[in-house]
């Protein structure tokens, strides 16, 4: 753990609005400060900044936290990082980092370093298993050299050899579970997580080995094992190569869909080859690419399900500063094959043809019509009017305006005009959601309480309840007296109940802000939750009289409770009643 001192030091040497201010251009709005929501895509800003309680939130999202949240969220890192690098912001000396989940992670790192090194061995053997494995890489067109680079391996076929290997090694059995490399069958025997497969270790940024993925050497089933999720490894914000590719002065990224792709395209010279590791491209892992790349070629697989990704991926890029194009790979399923049948050169070319995302997605329309009858030309100006409705410049607008003149012989000014009236019915639509969604989002009495808890009837309750825990975060020197009356559980909401207890567990406030106390006992949601609620409240006073009231709500509600079972008795009685009377009519019909 970090000690709350240092936590507390580095958040008053890095203001709140200083630190968003170097990513988000801020407006001055009385107390506060608006501007756009870096965490998602908006015209108009719902995002809000409070210096008071040193806290952000985005009435649009819900995105919300203190400045250690802010820095976790816009630079895609953990809690430990944040603080180091906020730390590092205000010239501060890093803290010593002794904790028990420090040493965790170290211990993880080192034991996958060791992996990596015994599959880079076992490769290496003159066993015949070996040999084939080495065959295996030689016959997918690997050198020795790219073997080497990437630090290929191999998992022999048997059950413990790894295991035997890390035990020798000074690692327990419990370690190797944590870190992914072995696993307990259903029968509750340990074993290797990887056997007879060939290995490709994935290494951070800072050139850690972080987790693996394991190739059959045939065409059985899974094709692929990939280490589960760790400590030291997040699938959603971890992109395969980017170690390697963040070193080439390219700022032209191209992101495939599959491992080989990215090692063949390396050896083949493309340095700026990445790819997310088994799962589809996320959020942050866009974001983690806008720090390296200015422009993304997305080359993914031919087949229809890399069609899908391509489209998905699109969206994700959109409205960011990366400008994408897309690849078309024809006559092969992957540029891994391309490369393959056609050399790297033929790849270069097909790169420089990349067709930009919206040329992609207008051809892709235009193949579905037919352009040489009327019908079909409207229907497609129609829809790729829609198309570039939204999330272009005036001056893309006029280029591709002219292209579908062009392409269906109706003039550019027609184009133009319809494109116009489709862009202000988009636009005041989206103005209209975001109005209604921010009214949701700002009316307390919007909250949604389960059926199961009590629903509609509970709803006072909720919203007593999370403006006392407001009133608490707003002024923590109320959190005594109000823990000697409530008892969280008498609270309705599990988050609000988990929320309370931070509270009352709090050490008497010092420092600025509160969420700054709180930050590290507090996950995500409920970093945002009590974020929320500050900014609810941020205009309300919240006098001890208003308190009055929230606890007389809280308690009204836990007093009709008591009740309850009785009358809950009853109406199992009057059901049971019922049902009674309709089987009794349903046999007389
Ligand atoms: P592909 O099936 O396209 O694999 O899956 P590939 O990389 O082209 O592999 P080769 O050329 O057949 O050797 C693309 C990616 O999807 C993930 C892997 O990350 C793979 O690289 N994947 C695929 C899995 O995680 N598990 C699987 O069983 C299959
Ligand atoms: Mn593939």
């Amino acid at each position: 753990m970090i000690p709350q001192s240092y936590i507390q030091e580095v958040l008053e040497r890095n203001d709140v609005v200083d630190v968003v201010q170097s990513y988000v251009q801020l407006r001055h709005r009385g107390r506060t400060y608006t501007g756009l929501c870096p965490f998602h895509n908006e015209k108009t800003p719902s995002f809000v900044v409070y210096p008071d309680t040193q806290s952000f939130y985005c009435f649009g999202c819900g995105a919300g936290g203190d400045t250690i949240t802010f820095m976790k969220k816009i630079a895609n890192l953990d809690y430990v990082e944040a603080v180091k690098s906020l730390a590092s912001r205000a010239g501060m000396p890093l803290p010593q980092e002794n904790d028990e989940t420090g040493r965790q992670r170290s211990r993880i790192l080192a034991m996958n370093k060791d992996a990596a090194r015994y599959f880079y061995d076992q490769l290496n053997t003159n066993q015949p298993q070996a040999a084939q494995a080495r065959a295996y890489w030689h016959r997918r067109g690997l050198s020795d050299n790219t073997i080497r680079r990437f630090g290929l391996g191999y998992a022999p076929d048997d059950f413990n050899g790894l295991q035997r290997h890390l035990r020798q090694r000074g690692y327990t059995d419990q370690e190797m579970l944590e870190a992914g490399l072995i696993k307990r069958s259903q029968k509750g025997n340990l074993h290797n997580t990887f056997w007879n497969r060939v290995m490709t270790p994935i290494i951070d940024l800072r050139g850690n080995v972080i987790a693996f993925g394991g190739r059959v050497l045939d065409d059985s089933k899974p094709k692929y094992v990939n280490s589960p999720e760790t400590l030291v490894y997040k699938k959603s914000k971890t992109l395969f190569a980017l170690n390697v590719a963040k070193k080439d002065p390219s700022r032209r990224y191209i992101l495939c869909e599959g491992y080989m792709d990215v090692i063949s395209l390396h050896q083949a010279g493309f340095g700026t080859a990445v790819c997310a590791c088994g799962t589809a491209l996320t959020e942050e892992q866009v974001k983690l690419l806008t720090n390296y790349a200015d422009e993304v070629v997305l080359a993914y697989d031919s087949d229809e399900a890399g069609q899908k990704a391509t489209a998905r991926s699109l969206e994700l890029f959109r409205n960011t500063a990366i400008k994408v194009t897309v690849l078309n790979i024809p006559g092969a399923k992957d540029p891994d094959e391309f490369i393959k049948r056609n050399g790297a050169d033929a790849f270069g070319r097909l790169l420089d043809k990349s067709a930009n995302g919206i040329e992609y997605n207008l051809d892709k329309l235009r193949a579905k019509y037919d352009l040489s009858t009327d019908s079909g030309k409207v229907e497609y100006v129609r829809d790729a009017v829609t198309l570039l409705a939204s999330g272009l410049t005036p001056t893309e607008r006029e280029i591709y305006a002219g292209r579908i003149s062009e392409q269906t012989n109706v003039s550019k000014a027609t184009i133009l005009n319809q494109l116009e009236s489709t862009v202000r019915r988009v636009s005041d639509r989206q103005r209209r959601q975001r109005q209604k969604d921010l009214q949701k989002e700002m009316l307390p009495a919007q909250i949604k309480v389960p059926h199961s808890l009590g629903g509609e009837k509970a709803l006072a309750a909720v919203s007593g309840e999370q403006q006392l825990l407001a009133a608490m975060l707003k002024d923590p020197s109320i959190i005594p007296g109000i823990r000697e009356r409530v008892d969280p559980q008498e609270l309705v909401m599990p988050e609000d109940q988990a929320l309370c207890r931070v509270l009352y567990s709090m050490p008497p406030q010092t420092g600025p802000g509160i969420l700054a106390t709180l930050g590290s006992q507090l996950d995500e949601g409920q970093m945002a939750l009590a974020a929320q609620l500050l900014a609810r409240n941020s205009d309300n006073p919240l006098t001890p009289k208003d308190v009055e009231l929230f606890i007389q709500r809280i308690k009204q509600r836990t007093a009709s409770q008591r009740q309850a079972p009785q009358s809950e008795e009853e109406m199992r009685r009057r059901l049971a009643d019922l049902t009674k009377a309709k089987t009794q009519s349903n046999t007389q019909s």
